[in-house]
């Protein structure tokens, strides 16, 4: 039996088991994946006692995804841009690290969502490992314009000086929002809700077709939703669309097939609704 993981702390909530074993199911590949929780001082360890045991593939959550890239033999050139990692895959020489949450986010954006990125300009609240992670696949993407505004401005600069594209970029700080104007798209990539809770935004930037992505889902995306709401933004997205996209992405890199996303998709969004309406 293969052996993939997913570490984290905590992880218990995570979805990814039900996910893989979903995609594993569908595509007929034998396979046990689980959950492991390990503290950042035991990170390291752990994955290595994983990779003794026969540990093929792992996915890595908060808070390890730093610590992930900095053990990896190779990283791809998104994980590298992300400064973190959020897939393992054993070679013989150890793990090579990949970051698959840009792309699952823009193939939820683009797929599911029916969204055309081209020319948007797009905000990115946020500069930490999560902003880093989808920042570059959102320019790839072709939106029109990227402003990444962050609590402490010299985080959101030091972002933009990381990433290179097409469209124009410009970092500020979170205060200074005011100024910026509307935009076409903002995405919540802060851990705010899992903190101290949403700073106030300004409602200017927001016009009638501006769509709010959080990247989180449950939760840690109804604080920032809920502001979107009441800000009268029509379209609002959560992240359980791209935690299976993401999801996608690792178990082809693991298995060499992508699997079908919206049956696994349906039944995560169908579980949900009825546990909020329980
Ligand atoms: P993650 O891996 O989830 O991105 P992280 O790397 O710790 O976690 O980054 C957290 C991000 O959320 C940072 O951009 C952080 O802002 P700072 O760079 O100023 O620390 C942002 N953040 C955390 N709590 C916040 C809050 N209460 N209000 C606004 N931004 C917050």
């Amino acid at each position: 039996m293969k052996r993939f993981a997913v570490f984290g702390h905590p992880v218990a909530h995570s979805l990814s088991p039900r996910i893989h074993a979903a995609f594993a199911a569908q595509c007929g590949i034998a396979l046990e994946y689980t959950a492991i929780d390990a503290t950042p001082e035991d990170f390291e360890t752990t994955v290595a006692a994983f990779a003794r045991a026969g540990g093929r593939g792992a996915n890595v959550t908060l808070p390890h995804k730093a610590a992930a890239a900095a053990l990896c033999t190779r990283l791809t050139a998104r994980a590298q841009a992300a400064g973190a990692v959020n897939t393992l895959l054993r070679t013989d020489d150890g793990w090579d690290g990949d970051n698959t949450d840009g792309i699952g986010l823009v193939r939820d954006l683009t797929g599911r969502q029916r969204m055309d990125l081209r020319g948007r300009r797009t905000l990115l609240l946020g500069a930490g490992g999560a902003a880093r992670g989808v920042a570059p696949a959102l320019l790839d993407a072709g939106i029109g314009a990227l402003v990444v505004a962050n609590r402490t401005a010299a985080n959101a600069e030091a972002l933009i000086a990381a990433i290179a594209g097409d469209a124009p970029t410009a970092a500020c700080a979170l205060v200074a929002l005011p100024a910026q104007g509307a935009f076409d798209v903002i995405v919540n990539a802060t851990s705010a809700a899992r903190g101290e809770g949403m700073p106030a935004l300004p409602a200017s930037l927001v016009h009638a077709q501006t769509v709010a992505v959080d990247l989180g889902y449950g939760a840690s995306a109804a604080p920032f939703l809920h502001w979107a709401q009441q800000a009268g933004i029509g379209a609002c997205i959560d992240g359980l669309g791209m935690l299976v996209e993401q999801a996608a992405e690792s178990f082809r890199l693991w298995h060499g097939t992508h699997p079908a996303t919206d049956p696994v998709y349906r039944e995560l969004y169908t579980d949900r609704r009825g546990a909020a309406r329980a």
